[in-house]
């Protein structure tokens, strides 16, 4: 017993502390992307708030998710364990922020706004959403029916320009 204890205390030791560097992944996560649905985002004010940034400068884009909780986000991440790539399956609402103007400087970095909807991709470990890698929005949003429909207009064009001339 004597000799067991000190192993199982150093075992809660680890245990404790490779508990945070999970949690702080998912938490950065939360608060750089996730925002709550239905609710109008101000880039602007948002950005602030949480001091989001890149390195000591303004970010250039920054896009937030409108999903309560990130309750949308986790259930991708569900059973994933190995640092993977998941894409929604559905488009999701979104506020994308884009930097106005080079000179922009901390803390008032002025962001042009758009609201959309977009297919996300993001990067999964542990159950939990790490990294946020893009979206494809709106008309593109399901990738190979997409596809389809610009070739079908590009051969369509062909045909009618070929028509009259
Ligand atoms: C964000 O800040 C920029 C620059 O100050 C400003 O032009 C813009 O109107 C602001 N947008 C919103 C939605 O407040
Ligand atoms: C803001 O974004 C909209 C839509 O993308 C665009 O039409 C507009 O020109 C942009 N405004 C500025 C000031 O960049
Ligand atoms: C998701 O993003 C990664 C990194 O940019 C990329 O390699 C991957 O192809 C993307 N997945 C899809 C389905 O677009």
């Amino acid at each position: 017993m004597v000799l067991v204890s000190p192993f199982l205390f150093t075992l809660c030791i680890v245990f404790i502390f490779s508990l945070p560097s999970d949690t702080q992944n998912i938490n950065a996560f939360m608060e750089k992307h996730i925002v709550k649905e239905g609710v109008e985002t101000n880039c602007n004010q948002t950005i602030k708030d949480r001091n989001i940034r890149f390195k000591n400068n303004c970010k250039f884009r920054n896009t937030f998710i409108h999903d309560t909780n990130g309750k949308k986000v986790k259930e991708m991440c569900a059973g994933i364990v190995k640092s993977t790539f998941v894409i929604s399956k559905e488009p999701l609402p979104l506020t994308d922020c884009l930097l106005m103007g080079r000179t922009a400087r901390l803390p008032n970095c002025g962001y042009n706004q758009t609201r959309t909807t977009g297919i996300i991709n993001i990067t999964c470990e542990n159950n939990y959403p790490v990294h946020f890698a893009g979206y494809k929005s709106g008309f593109c949003a399901s990738y190979s029916p997409c596809a389809l429909i610009v070739i079908t207009v590009f051969l369509l064009s062909q045909i009618l320009l070929s028509a009259t001339r």
